[in-house]
């Protein structure tokens, strides 16, 4: 099973994977949990280059720096974790591009899609819990103040959350665009709702679709991955 974390920078995405992980290995079930970019060696690496570089990048280089670190991952560890039936937690993944680099940055939407479906090798999370929260909310967690910054700036922040308050609301409005198109895998989360109460409504809703059923949906899970990796060759 591959659920997925959504949401702008400081929406809570780690604290709720914190709290589910919990949560599962207090069923006796272990999750492997993983956060883009990053989760192998390369990929690290490239993470280093896309968050902590004052370079400037441009859009495409960008674009293809994330997808790079995404094949890095998707092969070397969420296919072979899904087709031993493992239960994979990621934060962040092919929807981040679409928000970030399409509506955030203005890159073609269309072109996201291929190079998704190469990065990913054509995986798609069974459930994405999407995190809803307004730019200057999530500044004010950054920052823990009650005032609103005037743009995501200073040196406490990476490069991409440099991109300021425009860049934001734009990376939202295309959160909230995929989720009207992918309503039946996204689930909607207000974000300022306390943390207890939104890690009892995505434990609620994953017992619902799929914790009862654990073996035979990983079953499932681990066919289709297998599938997924022979159509990659044809
Ligand atoms: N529901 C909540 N209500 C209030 N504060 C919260 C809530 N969830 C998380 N926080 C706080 O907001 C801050 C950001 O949370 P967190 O690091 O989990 O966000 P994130 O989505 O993982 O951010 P990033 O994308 O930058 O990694 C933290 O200080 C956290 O304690
Ligand atoms: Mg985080």
């Amino acid at each position: 099973m591959l659920i997925t974390f959504e949401g702008i920078d400081g929406a809570g995405k780690s604290t709720q994977i914190q709290e589910l992980v919990h949560a599962l290995s207090a069923r006796s079930i272990e999750a492997v949990t993983l956060r883009e970019p990053g989760g192998t060696a390369v990929a690290e690496k490239i993470r280093q280059i896309l968050l902590e570089s004052s370079h400037e990048i441009s859009p495409i280089g960008e674009l293809l720096l994330f997808s790079a670190s995404r094949a890095e991952l998707v092969q070397e560890v969420i296919v072979p974790a899904l087709a031993n039936g493992k239960t994979v937690i990621l934060d962040r993944f092919f929807d981040s591009t679409t928000a970030y680099q399409g509506y955030g940055r203005g890159i073609d939407l269309e072109l996201l899609r291929s190079i998704i479906a190469i990065s990913t090798c054509g995986i798609t999370p069974d459930i994405t819990f999407y995190l809803d929260l307004e730019p200057e909310e999530a500044m004010k967690r950054k920052f823990s103040k009650t005032s609103i910054p005037l743009a995501f700036e200073g040196d406490e922040l990476d490069r991409m959350e440099r991109s300021g308050l425009e860049f934001y609301r734009n990376v939202r409005q295309g959160y909230l665009d995929i989720m009207h198109i992918k309503s039946e895998r996204f689930v909607w989360i207000n974000a300022l709702d306390p943390v207890a109460v939104i890690h009892s409504r995505i434990i609620a809703l994953l017992d619902e679709r799929f914790l009862q059923n654990q073996s035979s949906y990983d079953e499932r899970n681990a066919m289709g991955t297998s599938k997924s990796k022979k159509e990659r060759f044809l």
